[in-house]
Protein backbone atom coordinates (compact mmCIF):
# COMPACT_ATOMS: atom_id res chain seq x y z
CA UNK A 1 0.00 0.00 0.00
CA UNK A 2 1.55 3.08 -1.37
CA UNK A 3 -0.32 5.10 2.09
CA UNK A 4 -1.19 4.32 5.26
CA UNK A 5 -4.54 4.57 6.64
CA UNK A 6 -5.83 7.31 8.50
CA UNK A 7 -7.68 5.63 11.59
CA UNK A 8 -10.06 7.69 12.91
CA UNK A 9 -10.74 6.52 17.17
CA UNK A 10 -13.81 7.47 17.86
CA UNK A 11 -13.56 5.58 20.68
CA UNK A 12 -14.96 7.42 24.06
CA UNK A 13 -15.12 6.34 28.37
CA UNK A 14 -18.65 5.93 28.21
CA UNK A 15 -22.10 6.45 26.81
CA UNK A 16 -25.39 6.82 29.21
CA UNK A 17 -28.82 6.11 27.48
CA UNK A 18 -31.44 7.47 29.53
CA UNK A 19 -34.77 5.41 28.92
CA UNK A 20 -36.24 5.51 32.49
CA UNK A 21 -39.29 8.61 31.75
CA UNK A 22 -42.77 7.11 31.78
CA UNK A 23 -43.82 7.65 27.64
CA UNK A 24 -47.36 8.42 28.80
CA UNK A 25 -48.29 9.80 26.01
CA UNK A 26 -47.70 6.18 24.05
CA UNK A 27 -51.13 5.05 26.28
CA UNK A 28 -49.55 1.53 26.71
CA UNK A 29 -49.18 -0.95 28.81
CA UNK A 30 -45.33 -1.61 27.50
CA UNK A 31 -42.53 0.67 27.89
CA UNK A 32 -42.25 2.91 25.68
CA UNK A 33 -38.79 2.14 24.83
CA UNK A 34 -39.78 -1.76 24.07
CA UNK A 35 -42.09 -0.31 21.35
CA UNK A 36 -40.62 -1.84 17.69
CA UNK A 37 -39.46 0.58 14.49
CA UNK A 38 -37.90 -2.22 11.83
CA UNK A 39 -38.51 -5.11 13.81
CA UNK A 40 -36.30 -3.75 16.82
CA UNK A 41 -36.96 -2.11 19.86
CA UNK A 42 -36.24 2.01 20.41
CA UNK A 43 -33.82 1.25 23.09
CA UNK A 44 -32.40 -1.30 20.95
CA UNK A 45 -31.99 0.99 18.20
CA UNK A 46 -30.21 3.19 20.58
CA UNK A 47 -27.67 0.72 21.68
CA UNK A 48 -26.58 0.10 18.22
CA UNK A 49 -25.72 3.44 17.25
CA UNK A 50 -24.10 3.95 20.59
CA UNK A 51 -22.22 0.52 19.86
CA UNK A 52 -20.54 2.71 17.25
CA UNK A 53 -18.62 4.79 19.53
CA UNK A 54 -17.00 1.26 21.12
CA UNK A 55 -17.67 2.95 24.71
CA UNK A 56 -15.45 1.43 27.58
CA UNK A 57 -18.86 1.05 29.50
CA UNK A 58 -22.31 1.37 28.04
CA UNK A 59 -25.03 2.76 30.35
CA UNK A 60 -28.98 2.50 30.27
CA UNK A 61 -30.71 4.47 32.78
CA UNK A 62 -34.15 2.46 33.36
CA UNK A 63 -36.91 3.49 35.74
CA UNK A 64 -40.75 3.31 34.41
CA UNK A 65 -41.95 -0.37 34.30
CA UNK A 66 -37.73 -1.00 34.69
CA UNK A 67 -38.22 -4.81 35.01
CA UNK A 68 -39.82 -5.29 31.41
CA UNK A 69 -36.97 -3.30 30.33
CA UNK A 70 -34.31 -4.75 32.36
CA UNK A 71 -35.21 -8.18 31.07
CA UNK A 72 -35.67 -7.27 27.10
CA UNK A 73 -31.78 -5.61 27.95
CA UNK A 74 -30.49 -8.82 29.36
CA UNK A 75 -31.87 -10.51 26.11
CA UNK A 76 -30.98 -8.16 23.59
CA UNK A 77 -27.78 -6.30 24.82
CA UNK A 78 -26.44 -8.61 27.79
CA UNK A 79 -23.36 -6.12 27.01
CA UNK A 80 -25.26 -2.96 29.05
CA UNK A 81 -24.82 -1.85 32.81
CA UNK A 82 -28.19 -1.18 33.97
CA UNK A 83 -28.30 1.56 35.98
CA UNK A 84 -31.37 2.59 38.07
CA UNK A 85 -33.47 6.36 38.63
CA UNK A 86 -35.83 5.48 41.84
CA UNK A 87 -38.39 8.26 40.34
CA UNK A 88 -38.46 10.84 37.86
CA UNK A 89 -36.81 13.62 38.43
CA UNK A 90 -35.83 14.92 35.49
CA UNK A 91 -33.32 14.48 32.84
CA UNK A 92 -30.63 15.59 35.22
CA UNK A 93 -31.38 13.22 37.91
CA UNK A 94 -31.51 10.39 35.19
CA UNK A 95 -27.59 10.86 34.13
CA UNK A 96 -26.80 11.32 38.28
CA UNK A 97 -28.09 7.84 37.73
CA UNK A 98 -26.11 6.58 35.54
CA UNK A 99 -23.15 8.12 36.52
CA UNK A 100 -23.38 6.48 39.94
CA UNK A 101 -22.80 3.48 37.50
CA UNK A 102 -19.40 4.98 36.53
CA UNK A 103 -17.51 5.86 39.45
CA UNK A 104 -14.26 7.50 39.29
CA UNK A 105 -15.19 7.87 35.28
CA UNK A 106 -12.64 10.42 33.47
CA UNK A 107 -12.64 11.21 29.90
CA UNK A 108 -15.71 11.77 27.11
CA UNK A 109 -19.43 10.55 28.29
CA UNK A 110 -21.94 11.06 25.37
CA UNK A 111 -25.55 11.24 26.60
CA UNK A 112 -28.37 9.82 24.90
CA UNK A 113 -32.26 9.02 24.46
CA UNK A 114 -33.67 5.53 24.19
CA UNK A 115 -36.27 7.52 22.06
CA UNK A 116 -34.43 8.90 18.70
CA UNK A 117 -34.44 6.05 16.61
CA UNK A 118 -32.95 7.54 13.47
CA UNK A 119 -29.83 9.18 15.12
CA UNK A 120 -26.94 7.37 13.28
CA UNK A 121 -23.56 5.70 14.74
CA UNK A 122 -22.01 8.05 12.27
CA UNK A 123 -23.84 11.28 13.78
CA UNK A 124 -22.21 10.25 17.24
CA UNK A 125 -18.52 9.56 15.71
CA UNK A 126 -18.89 12.94 14.14
CA UNK A 127 -20.29 14.95 17.30
CA UNK A 128 -16.87 13.15 19.26
CA UNK A 129 -14.77 14.11 16.38
CA UNK A 130 -16.06 18.23 16.75
CA UNK A 131 -16.04 18.05 20.63
CA UNK A 132 -12.15 16.78 20.14
CA UNK A 133 -11.83 19.55 17.40
CA UNK A 134 -13.18 22.36 19.41
CA UNK A 135 -11.13 21.23 22.13
CA UNK A 136 -14.63 21.63 24.26
CA UNK A 137 -15.88 20.48 27.38
CA UNK A 138 -19.06 19.79 26.18
CA UNK A 139 -20.70 19.52 22.85
CA UNK A 140 -24.47 19.61 21.81
CA UNK A 141 -25.82 17.75 18.75
CA UNK A 142 -28.42 20.65 17.59
CA UNK A 143 -30.80 21.25 14.71
CA UNK A 144 -32.72 24.31 13.13
CA UNK A 145 -36.66 23.42 12.95
CA UNK A 146 -39.41 24.51 11.55
CA UNK A 147 -41.13 24.42 14.57
CA UNK A 148 -39.45 24.18 17.95
CA UNK A 149 -42.30 23.96 20.10
CA UNK A 150 -41.79 21.97 23.05
CA UNK A 151 -38.17 21.97 22.50
CA UNK A 152 -34.98 23.39 25.08
CA UNK A 153 -33.69 26.18 22.85
CA UNK A 154 -29.71 27.08 22.25
CA UNK A 155 -28.83 30.71 23.59
CA UNK A 156 -25.64 31.04 21.51
CA UNK A 157 -22.67 33.42 22.58
CA UNK A 158 -20.84 34.09 19.79
CA UNK A 159 -19.44 30.58 18.21
CA UNK A 160 -20.27 28.67 22.10
CA UNK A 161 -23.62 28.30 23.71
CA UNK A 162 -24.21 29.81 26.64
CA UNK A 163 -27.27 28.29 28.23
CA UNK A 164 -30.19 25.98 26.71
CA UNK A 165 -33.33 27.00 28.17
CA UNK A 166 -36.21 24.82 28.19
CA UNK A 167 -39.59 25.86 26.48
CA UNK A 168 -41.70 25.76 29.63
CA UNK A 169 -38.92 28.30 31.19
CA UNK A 170 -38.34 30.63 27.75
CA UNK A 171 -39.06 34.38 27.65
CA UNK A 172 -41.33 35.49 24.28
CA UNK A 173 -37.94 36.11 22.78
CA UNK A 174 -36.41 32.61 23.24
CA UNK A 175 -38.75 30.79 21.96
CA UNK A 176 -38.54 32.35 18.59
CA UNK A 177 -35.02 31.01 18.42
CA UNK A 178 -35.33 27.98 16.33
CA UNK A 179 -32.01 26.50 17.35
CA UNK A 180 -32.88 23.46 19.42
CA UNK A 181 -31.56 21.06 21.70
CA UNK A 182 -31.53 17.01 20.31
CA UNK A 183 -31.08 15.92 24.07
CA UNK A 184 -27.49 13.96 22.70
CA UNK A 185 -24.45 15.44 24.20
CA UNK A 186 -21.01 14.55 24.58
CA UNK A 187 -19.22 15.89 27.82
CA UNK A 188 -16.15 15.91 29.45
CA UNK A 189 -16.67 13.20 32.45
CA UNK A 190 -15.44 15.87 35.43
CA UNK A 191 -17.69 18.83 33.66
CA UNK A 192 -20.83 16.39 34.08
CA UNK A 193 -20.10 15.02 37.47
CA UNK A 194 -19.61 18.91 38.76
CA UNK A 195 -22.40 20.28 36.50
CA UNK A 196 -25.12 17.62 37.67
CA UNK A 197 -23.87 17.94 41.89
CA UNK A 198 -24.49 21.35 41.25
CA UNK A 199 -28.22 20.93 39.84
CA UNK A 200 -31.37 22.55 41.67
CA UNK A 201 -35.56 21.90 40.37
CA UNK A 202 -36.33 26.05 40.57
CA UNK A 203 -37.92 26.08 37.00
CA UNK A 204 -40.93 25.89 35.55
CA UNK A 205 -40.76 22.10 35.59
CA UNK A 206 -39.74 21.46 39.24
CA UNK A 207 -37.27 18.87 37.32
CA UNK A 208 -33.72 18.79 37.43
CA UNK A 209 -32.50 19.22 34.07
CA UNK A 210 -29.67 18.03 32.49
CA UNK A 211 -29.65 21.02 29.96
CA UNK A 212 -28.58 23.39 33.31
CA UNK A 213 -25.12 21.73 32.74
CA UNK A 214 -24.09 24.09 30.28
CA UNK A 215 -24.74 26.97 32.31
CA UNK A 216 -22.76 25.61 34.95
CA UNK A 217 -19.85 24.76 32.77
CA UNK A 218 -19.73 27.88 31.59
CA UNK A 219 -19.72 30.17 34.36
CA UNK A 220 -16.98 27.43 35.41
CA UNK A 221 -14.69 28.77 32.45
CA UNK A 222 -15.05 25.71 30.26
CA UNK A 223 -15.94 25.70 26.80
CA UNK A 224 -19.44 24.39 25.47
CA UNK A 225 -20.27 23.87 21.67
CA UNK A 226 -22.52 23.15 19.48
CA UNK A 227 -22.88 20.72 16.14
CA UNK A 228 -25.57 21.50 13.91
CA UNK A 229 -26.93 18.55 12.39
CA UNK A 230 -28.94 19.13 8.78
CA UNK A 231 -30.46 16.28 8.71
CA UNK A 232 -32.82 17.04 11.42
CA UNK A 233 -34.83 13.81 11.51
CA UNK A 234 -32.36 12.41 13.21
CA UNK A 235 -32.46 14.08 16.54
CA UNK A 236 -36.31 13.51 16.31
CA UNK A 237 -38.27 11.94 19.45
CA UNK A 238 -41.01 9.33 19.77
CA UNK A 239 -43.73 10.41 22.26
CA UNK A 240 -46.87 9.21 21.06
CA UNK A 241 -48.12 6.73 18.70
CA UNK A 242 -48.48 9.23 15.45
CA UNK A 243 -44.62 9.75 15.83
CA UNK A 244 -43.55 5.91 16.05
CA UNK A 245 -45.50 5.48 12.55
CA UNK A 246 -43.54 8.49 11.19
CA UNK A 247 -40.31 7.25 12.78
CA UNK A 248 -41.13 4.00 11.56
CA UNK A 249 -41.93 4.68 8.01
CA UNK A 250 -38.88 7.32 7.65
CA UNK A 251 -35.86 4.44 8.86
CA UNK A 252 -37.62 2.41 6.76
CA UNK A 253 -37.57 4.89 3.54
CA UNK A 254 -34.15 5.30 4.49
CA UNK A 255 -33.36 1.60 5.03
CA UNK A 256 -34.46 1.09 0.94
CA UNK A 257 -32.70 4.22 -0.22
CA UNK A 258 -29.65 2.55 0.76
CA UNK A 259 -30.34 -1.01 -0.60
CA UNK A 260 -31.75 1.22 -3.90
CA UNK A 261 -28.46 2.56 -4.14
CA UNK A 262 -26.67 -0.78 -3.42
CA UNK A 263 -28.67 -2.29 -6.62
CA UNK A 264 -31.95 -3.47 -5.56
CA UNK A 265 -35.40 -2.64 -7.39
CA UNK A 266 -38.42 -1.11 -4.96
CA UNK A 267 -40.85 -1.03 -7.26
CA UNK A 268 -43.24 0.63 -4.30
CA UNK A 269 -41.56 2.39 -1.30
CA UNK A 270 -44.04 3.25 0.25
CA UNK A 271 -45.57 0.06 0.46
CA UNK A 272 -42.28 -2.13 0.71
CA UNK A 273 -40.91 -2.89 4.34
CA UNK A 274 -37.47 -4.00 5.01
CA UNK A 275 -36.02 -4.31 8.64
CA UNK A 276 -32.45 -3.61 9.26
CA UNK A 277 -31.28 -7.05 10.08
CA UNK A 278 -32.32 -7.66 6.18
CA UNK A 279 -29.74 -8.92 3.74
CA UNK A 280 -30.10 -8.16 0.15
CA UNK A 281 -28.09 -8.43 -3.28
CA UNK A 282 -27.94 -6.80 -6.14
CA UNK A 283 -30.66 -6.64 -8.80
CA UNK A 284 -33.01 -8.27 -6.78
CA UNK A 285 -36.55 -7.22 -7.38
CA UNK A 286 -39.28 -6.03 -4.32
CA UNK A 287 -42.74 -5.91 -5.61
CA UNK A 288 -45.37 -3.69 -3.74
CA UNK A 289 -47.13 -4.97 -0.48
CA UNK A 290 -43.73 -7.17 0.51
CA UNK A 291 -42.20 -7.02 3.78
CA UNK A 292 -38.76 -8.60 4.45
CA UNK A 293 -37.95 -9.58 8.38
CA UNK A 294 -35.40 -10.63 10.86
CA UNK A 295 -32.85 -12.51 9.07
CA UNK A 296 -34.06 -12.70 5.75
CA UNK A 297 -31.56 -12.63 2.86
CA UNK A 298 -32.68 -12.84 -0.94
CA UNK A 299 -29.74 -13.34 -3.21
CA UNK A 300 -28.86 -11.59 -7.20
CA UNK A 301 -32.08 -11.47 -9.89
CA UNK A 302 -34.95 -12.93 -7.11
CA UNK A 303 -38.14 -11.28 -7.64
CA UNK A 304 -40.27 -10.81 -4.21
CA UNK A 305 -44.06 -10.00 -4.07
CA UNK A 306 -46.15 -8.53 -4.52
CA UNK A 307 -47.71 -8.88 -1.35
CA UNK A 308 -45.44 -11.23 0.19
CA UNK A 309 -44.18 -11.31 4.00
CA UNK A 310 -40.68 -13.60 4.41
CA UNK A 311 -39.96 -13.83 8.13
CA UNK A 312 -35.99 -15.16 8.63
CA UNK A 313 -36.04 -16.66 4.84
CA UNK A 314 -33.23 -17.38 2.88
CA UNK A 315 -33.96 -17.03 -0.58
CA UNK A 316 -32.02 -18.35 -3.67
CA UNK A 317 -30.95 -16.50 -6.81
CA UNK A 318 -33.62 -15.98 -9.42
CA UNK A 319 -35.87 -17.33 -7.66
CA UNK A 320 -39.62 -16.09 -8.03
CA UNK A 321 -41.75 -15.86 -4.64
CA UNK A 322 -45.48 -14.42 -5.38
CA UNK A 323 -48.05 -13.82 -2.47
CA UNK A 324 -45.91 -15.63 -0.17
CA UNK A 325 -45.76 -16.09 3.65
CA UNK A 326 -42.83 -17.72 4.82
CA UNK A 327 -41.50 -17.94 8.10
CA UNK A 328 -38.23 -19.56 8.92
CA UNK A 329 -37.45 -21.23 5.40
CA UNK A 330 -35.08 -22.09 2.59
CA UNK A 331 -36.14 -21.42 -1.18
CA UNK A 332 -33.81 -22.52 -3.63
CA UNK A 333 -32.10 -20.91 -6.86
CA UNK A 334 -34.76 -20.27 -9.84
CA UNK A 335 -37.40 -21.76 -7.41
CA UNK A 336 -40.83 -20.50 -7.74
CA UNK A 337 -43.40 -20.67 -4.87
CA UNK A 338 -46.39 -19.11 -4.86
CA UNK A 339 -49.33 -17.47 -5.30
CA UNK A 340 -51.08 -18.30 -2.12
CA UNK A 341 -48.52 -20.23 -0.53
CA UNK A 342 -47.68 -20.55 3.45
CA UNK A 343 -44.10 -22.23 4.20
CA UNK A 344 -43.30 -22.35 8.03
CA UNK A 345 -40.32 -23.53 9.59
CA UNK A 346 -38.39 -26.15 9.02
CA UNK A 347 -39.52 -25.94 4.64
CA UNK A 348 -36.16 -25.73 2.37
CA UNK A 349 -36.96 -26.00 -0.47
CA UNK A 350 -34.13 -27.39 -3.36
CA UNK A 351 -33.03 -25.61 -6.56
CA UNK A 352 -35.68 -25.22 -9.22
CA UNK A 353 -38.70 -26.65 -6.78
CA UNK A 354 -42.23 -25.40 -7.59
CA UNK A 355 -44.41 -24.66 -4.91
CA UNK A 356 -47.77 -23.09 -5.87
CA UNK A 357 -51.35 -21.93 -4.66
CA UNK A 358 -53.18 -22.66 -1.93
CA UNK A 359 -49.84 -25.27 -0.93
CA UNK A 360 -49.03 -25.17 3.09
CA UNK A 361 -45.32 -27.00 4.24
CA UNK A 362 -44.24 -27.30 7.48
CA UNK A 363 -40.33 -28.75 8.07
CA UNK A 364 -40.88 -30.44 4.72
CA UNK A 365 -37.52 -30.85 2.68
CA UNK A 366 -38.11 -30.79 -0.96
CA UNK A 367 -35.63 -31.82 -3.59
CA UNK A 368 -34.62 -30.46 -6.46
CA UNK A 369 -36.97 -29.98 -9.27
CA UNK A 370 -39.66 -31.28 -7.45
CA UNK A 371 -43.74 -29.97 -7.96
CA UNK A 372 -46.15 -29.32 -5.19
CA UNK A 373 -48.18 -27.14 -7.63
CA UNK A 374 -51.44 -27.03 -6.34
CA UNK A 375 -53.47 -27.29 -2.28
CA UNK A 376 -51.37 -29.66 -0.46
CA UNK A 377 -50.29 -29.79 3.21
CA UNK A 378 -46.84 -31.18 3.39
CA UNK A 379 -45.82 -31.44 6.87
CA UNK A 380 -43.08 -33.20 7.86
CA UNK A 381 -42.38 -34.63 4.67
CA UNK A 382 -38.92 -35.69 2.97
CA UNK A 383 -39.78 -35.60 -0.85
CA UNK A 384 -36.99 -36.45 -3.58
CA UNK A 385 -35.81 -34.43 -6.68
CA UNK A 386 -38.33 -34.58 -9.31
CA UNK A 387 -40.68 -36.03 -7.81
CA UNK A 388 -44.46 -34.58 -8.37
CA UNK A 389 -47.36 -34.19 -5.74
CA UNK A 390 -50.57 -34.04 -7.40
CA UNK A 391 -53.24 -31.88 -6.47
CA UNK A 392 -54.72 -32.01 -3.49
CA UNK A 393 -52.33 -34.42 -1.52
CA UNK A 394 -52.06 -34.33 2.65
CA UNK A 395 -49.64 -35.35 4.34
CA UNK A 396 -50.77 -36.98 7.24
CA UNK A 397 -48.60 -36.10 9.99
CA UNK A 398 -49.91 -35.70 13.16
CA UNK A 399 -52.18 -39.18 14.82
CA UNK A 400 -53.47 -36.63 17.27
CA UNK A 401 -50.39 -37.77 19.61
CA UNK A 402 -47.24 -38.15 17.46
CA UNK A 403 -45.86 -36.23 14.79
CA UNK A 404 -44.21 -38.51 12.29
CA UNK A 405 -42.46 -38.28 9.20
CA UNK A 406 -42.79 -39.38 5.58
CA UNK A 407 -40.70 -39.50 2.51
CA UNK A 408 -41.20 -39.54 -0.92
CA UNK A 409 -38.39 -41.00 -3.82
CA UNK A 410 -36.80 -39.40 -6.52
CA UNK A 411 -38.91 -38.84 -9.70
CA UNK A 412 -42.61 -40.56 -7.82
CA UNK A 413 -45.56 -39.56 -8.47
CA UNK A 414 -48.32 -39.42 -6.29
CA UNK A 415 -51.48 -38.87 -7.98
CA UNK A 416 -54.10 -36.11 -7.09
CA UNK A 417 -56.24 -36.18 -3.78
CA UNK A 418 -54.00 -38.85 -1.99
CA UNK A 419 -53.34 -39.23 1.74
CA UNK A 420 -49.99 -40.55 2.85
CA UNK A 421 -50.63 -40.97 6.83
CA UNK A 422 -47.25 -40.66 8.30
CA UNK A 423 -44.71 -42.32 8.86
CA UNK A 424 -45.00 -44.15 5.25
CA UNK A 425 -42.15 -44.11 2.80
CA UNK A 426 -42.66 -43.92 -1.40
CA UNK A 427 -39.54 -45.25 -3.04
CA UNK A 428 -37.97 -43.81 -5.81
CA UNK A 429 -39.80 -44.21 -8.92
CA UNK A 430 -42.64 -45.03 -7.68
CA UNK A 431 -46.49 -44.34 -8.54
CA UNK A 432 -49.56 -43.72 -5.79
CA UNK A 433 -52.87 -43.16 -8.09
CA UNK A 434 -55.48 -40.18 -7.66
CA UNK A 435 -57.30 -40.78 -4.44
CA UNK A 436 -55.07 -43.12 -3.00
CA UNK A 437 -55.00 -43.73 1.20
CA UNK A 438 -51.69 -44.92 1.64
CA UNK A 439 -50.71 -46.43 5.15
CA UNK A 440 -48.02 -48.76 4.03
CA UNK A 441 -44.50 -48.40 2.64
CA UNK A 442 -44.22 -48.38 -1.37
CA UNK A 443 -41.58 -50.10 -3.36
CA UNK A 444 -39.39 -49.12 -6.41
CA UNK A 445 -41.85 -48.92 -9.97
CA UNK A 446 -44.52 -50.10 -7.58
CA UNK A 447 -48.25 -48.73 -8.21
CA UNK A 448 -49.76 -48.32 -4.80
CA UNK A 449 -53.57 -47.98 -5.21
CA UNK A 450 -56.00 -47.87 -2.25
CA UNK A 451 -59.51 -47.07 -3.15
CA UNK A 452 -63.03 -48.52 -3.62
CA UNK A 453 -63.35 -49.74 -7.26
CA UNK A 454 -65.54 -47.55 -9.03
CA UNK A 455 -69.14 -49.20 -10.15
CA UNK A 456 -71.44 -47.96 -12.77
CA UNK A 457 -75.22 -48.65 -11.77
CA UNK A 458 -76.54 -48.40 -14.87
CA UNK A 459 -80.52 -46.62 -15.62
CA UNK A 460 -80.09 -45.19 -11.75
CA UNK A 461 -81.01 -41.95 -13.15
CA UNK A 462 -83.90 -42.48 -14.26
CA UNK A 463 -85.51 -44.50 -11.87
CA UNK A 464 -84.64 -42.38 -8.91
CA UNK A 465 -84.39 -38.88 -10.41
CA UNK A 466 -87.07 -39.23 -13.00
CA UNK A 467 -88.60 -35.92 -13.83
CA UNK A 468 -85.31 -34.32 -13.28
CA UNK A 469 -82.96 -32.23 -15.77
CA UNK A 470 -80.68 -34.74 -15.45
CA UNK A 471 -82.96 -37.76 -16.19
CA UNK A 472 -84.19 -35.72 -19.48
CA UNK A 473 -80.01 -35.13 -20.44
CA UNK A 474 -79.36 -38.40 -20.01
CA UNK A 475 -81.96 -39.80 -22.07
CA UNK A 476 -81.41 -36.98 -24.47
CA UNK A 477 -77.42 -38.25 -24.36
CA UNK A 478 -78.59 -42.57 -24.56
CA UNK A 479 -80.71 -41.34 -27.42
CA UNK A 480 -78.18 -39.99 -29.83
CA UNK A 481 -75.94 -42.88 -29.12
CA UNK A 482 -78.51 -45.03 -30.19
CA UNK A 483 -78.66 -43.46 -33.36
CA UNK A 484 -75.06 -43.12 -33.23
CA UNK A 485 -73.69 -40.38 -32.39
CA UNK A 486 -69.92 -41.64 -31.33
CA UNK A 487 -69.11 -38.55 -29.17
CA UNK A 488 -71.76 -39.39 -26.57
CA UNK A 489 -71.29 -42.85 -25.99
CA UNK A 490 -71.84 -44.21 -22.31
CA UNK A 491 -68.54 -45.57 -20.78
CA UNK A 492 -67.85 -49.02 -20.36
CA UNK A 493 -68.45 -49.57 -16.85
CA UNK A 494 -66.39 -50.83 -13.96
CA UNK A 495 -62.15 -50.28 -14.24
C1 LIG B 1 -35.31 17.20 26.77
C2 LIG B 1 -34.39 18.39 26.96
C3 LIG B 1 -34.68 19.42 25.88
C4 LIG B 1 -34.55 18.80 24.51
C5 LIG B 1 -35.41 17.55 24.39
C6 LIG B 1 -35.08 16.83 23.10
C7 LIG B 1 -34.03 18.50 29.35
C8 LIG B 1 -34.37 19.23 30.60
N1 LIG B 1 -34.63 18.97 28.24
O1 LIG B 1 -36.62 17.68 26.98
O2 LIG B 1 -33.79 20.52 26.00
O3 LIG B 1 -34.91 19.73 23.51
O4 LIG B 1 -35.13 16.66 25.48
O5 LIG B 1 -35.97 15.79 22.90
O6 LIG B 1 -33.25 17.59 29.36
N2 LIG B 1 -35.86 10.73 31.15
C9 LIG B 1 -35.46 9.91 32.17
N3 LIG B 1 -35.78 10.26 33.45
C10 LIG B 1 -36.44 11.41 33.75
C11 LIG B 1 -36.86 12.23 32.68
C12 LIG B 1 -36.54 11.88 31.39
O7 LIG B 1 -34.85 8.88 31.94
O8 LIG B 1 -36.67 11.66 34.92
C13 LIG B 1 -35.53 10.33 29.76
C14 LIG B 1 -36.75 10.08 28.91
O9 LIG B 1 -37.14 8.72 28.97
C15 LIG B 1 -36.24 10.47 27.52
C16 LIG B 1 -35.20 11.53 27.80
O10 LIG B 1 -34.85 11.40 29.15
O11 LIG B 1 -35.60 9.38 26.91
C17 LIG B 1 -35.72 12.94 27.53
O12 LIG B 1 -36.77 13.19 28.42
P1 LIG B 1 -38.01 14.07 28.04
O13 LIG B 1 -38.93 14.13 29.19
O14 LIG B 1 -38.58 13.63 26.75
O15 LIG B 1 -37.31 15.49 27.88
P2 LIG B 1 -37.91 16.74 27.18
O16 LIG B 1 -38.79 17.45 28.14
O17 LIG B 1 -38.47 16.40 25.88
CA1 LIG C 1 -38.98 14.33 24.63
Amino acid sequence: MAEQDVVVDNRVAAVVIMAAGAGTRMRSAIPKVLHRIAGKSLVALAIDTADALEPDRLVVVVGHQREQVTQHLAEVAPHVTIAVQERPLGTGDAVRAGMSALPGITGEVVVTSGDVPLLTGQTLQELVAAHREDGNAVTLLTAVVPDPTGYGRIVRDGDEVARIVEHADASDAELDLTEINSGIYVFDAATLAEGLAALEAGNAKGELYLTDVVAHARAAGRRVGARILADHLQTEGVNDRAQLAERAAELNRRILAGWMAAGVTVLDPATTWVQAGVDLAEDVTLLPGTSLEGATSVSRGATIGPDTTLIDVEVGENARVLRTHAELAVIGPDATVGPFAYLRPGTELGVRVHVGAFVETKKAIVGDGAKVPHLTYCGDAEIGPGANIGAGTIFANYDGVTKSTSTVGAHSFIGSDSVLVAPVHIADGAYVAAGSTITGDVGPGELAVSRGQQRNIRGWVARKRSGTRTAAAAEAALNRAEAGDEGSAPMESGE
